[in-house]
């Protein structure tokens, strides 16, 4: 859906889902059934929605540093979670996460989160200043984007 949005604005979007059940083909959009690896050039923005949270913590920084080398200077990383100190929301998030994984819905066995500022604090040090906010009004889980941007080019 983000990926249509994307494209209506008129953005050349790629998208990448290991899952290729998930996959369909969409037309003027690129997409990749694998990771995130096999990906070149240089983007102006990247989205990762209700993914991180599938993918084991140990390899979050690994990623990020794909992120910040494919991004152009001053360009956008958009990342959608769930906050994890929204203890009563986050339950809820958990069980429903438990419930898909036993299910086979969803592929990826890790329910990885982080608190906010620890969050942002890992965005700074693969050089991206980071705002965020809970989008989850209304929601019974606990939403939350965060939008970093990455450092600008070295004034010359
Ligand atoms: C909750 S779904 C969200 C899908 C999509 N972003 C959306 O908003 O509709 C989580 C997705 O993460 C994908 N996934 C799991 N592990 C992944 C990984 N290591 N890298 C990329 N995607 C992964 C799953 O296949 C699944 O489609």
């Amino acid at each position: 859906m983000l990926a249509v949005l994307a494209r209506e604005r008129g953005a050349r979007v790629t998208t990448v889902e290991p899952d290729d059940r998930k996959v369909q083909p969409l037309k003027d959009i690129r997409a990749v059934i694998g990771f995130d690896d096999v990906l070149r050039g240089e983007f102006d923005a990247i989205t990762i929605v209700d993914v991180l949270y599938k993918v084991p913590l140990a390899d979050w920084d690994p990623l990020l540093a794909r992120c910040a080398a494919r991004l152009r200077a001053g360009g956008r990383l958009l990342i959608k979670e769930q906050d994890p100190t929204a203890r009563f929301k986050n339950s809820w998030n958990r069980l429903q996460e438990s419930l898909a994984t036993l299910l086979g819905l969803t592929l990826g066995e890790a329910f990885s989160y982080e608190a906010p500022e620890a969050f942002a604090a890992r965005l700074a040090r693969h050089g991206f200043s980071t705002t965020w906010r809970r989008v989850d009004f209304g929601y019974p889980h606990p939403h939350i984007l965060y939008i970093a941007t990455a450092s600008p080019a070295p004034q010359r």
